[in-house]
């Protein structure tokens, strides 16, 4: 049989791992699908907020056999409002996982490159991979990125440079203040012919005095994308709906590569209600900053190092992780191996209930023991 014919660029793509589904655990290894612990997705452990899930339910029943609105018009101005920029600088993606491939979309292809950090979020190399463009990765530094480097790294052919503040898989997070000084400089330097897309899907997990006002900065630089999401601390993974701010030159390349109907009724109303309802986010900030003590304490307890979280998880080191990660799975408990990432050595672990990271923890204490 011949071979199907694709592009050297599309079959050099290693494909997305996601963490691995409950189900799958169960059906693989005979479990009860209630006694498996999952913290492998940096999910909201609370789950979607009480007020999310009862206007679900009503929007459920007033479903009719039509389309979303493709351009989310209740939804951006409700965005809008939240960051205090116009209506019109708001684009809506499928997940913010969507802004990012509409970026690469809309401003790579063959000859052009983009540069990113060693250790930031894959998908930053599958979109580039995808559209033929050179990827430029940028040594790390402590697990971070390294802002200067990436500076030095802009080279005639980059389009574009991506940022995760706070990363993932690292949870490492770069101060507002050497952000800032970046984004001046590559205006400066490069005007329009580079955008830079910062990336804040883990933004709601840093503590108040941490954040930065990346509103502010898109209101200063037309070369600049800001990315959230609904997925993380809003609960709603499973909705899929994420968000871009831009100026109005970026925002219409965004539309122009965008499915019209990219995201769905229901997501679209369970995001104004998750953006509005303070209280859940509260909540989830708070749990999660215990969370992350009680896995950081363990780790030290047990001898091992890890990197200090700004996120919803934790980067441990703990040696033979393809080990240790199979026989986490066979107790039941789903972590995410990062090896792909260029973490061998390393597991990254999603912040759970109480319950959930203590029995985490006394399991690998258990594994490592033996
Ligand atoms: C840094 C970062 N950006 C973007 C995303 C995409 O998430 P979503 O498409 O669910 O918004 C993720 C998901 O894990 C992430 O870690």
């Amino acid at each position: 049989m011949s071979q199907i014919l694709a592009p050297a660029h599309v079959q050099a793509i290693a494909p997305y791992q996601a963490g691995k589904p409950i189900e799958e655990l169960a059906r693989e290894y005979g479990l009860d699908p209630a006694s498996i612990i999952k913290l492998a997705s940096n999910e909201n452990p609370l789950g979607c907020s009480e007020h999310v899930r009862a206007a679900l339910a009503q929007a459920v029943e007033h479903l009719q056999g039509r389309y979303p609105d493709p351009n989310g018009f209740d939804l951006k101005i409700d965005i809008a409002a939240h960051h205090q920029v116009p209506a019109q600088w708001v684009t809506l993606g499928n997940g913010s996982n969507d802004l990012l491939e509409l970026a690469s979309l809309a401003l790579l292809d063959e000859g052009t490159s983009a540069v990113y950090a060693q250790h930031a979020f894959v998908v930053y190399r599958l979109s580039t991979q995808a559209r033929g463009a050179r990827h430029c990765q940028v040594p790390a530094k402590a697990y971070g990125h390294d802002l200067p480097a990436m500076l030095a790294a802009i080279a005639e052919d980059t389009r574009l440079v991506f940022i995760a503040n706070p990363n993932n898989p690292t949870g490492t997070h770069v101060p507002a203040a050497d952000v800032q000084t970046f984004l001046a400089q590559v205006y400066q330097r490069y005007g329009n012919q580079v955008t830079v897309l910062l990336d804040e899907a883990y933004d709601d997990y840093l503590d108040p005095e941490e954040r930065a006002d990346s509103a502010k900065w898109v209101q200063q630089y037309p070369n600049l994308i800001v990315t959230r999401t609904f997925s993380k601390a809003y609960g709603l993974a499973g909705l899929r709906v994420g968000y871009a701010l831009a100026q109005p030159g970026l925002t219409d390349l965004l539309n122009r590569v965008r499915q019209p109907f990219n995201v769905g009724v229901l997501a679209q109303q369970a995001a104004r209600v998750a953006l509005a309802d303070t209280d859940f986010l509260a909540a989830t900030h708070h749990l999660n900053r215990q969370g992350r003590k009680q896995l950081q304490d363990g780790f030290t307890q047990l001898g091992l190092e890890f990197v200090p979280s700004h996120t919803n998880f934790v980067l441990v080191q703990v040696g033979d992780a393809a080990g240790i990660h199979g026989q986490l799975l066979r107790r039941g408990i789903i972590v995410r191996p990062v090896a792909a990432d260029g973490l061998p050595q390393h597991l990254r672990v999603s912040i759970g209930l109480p319950a959930e990271n203590a029995r985490f923890l006394d399991a690998l204490a258990d594994i490592l023991k033996s």
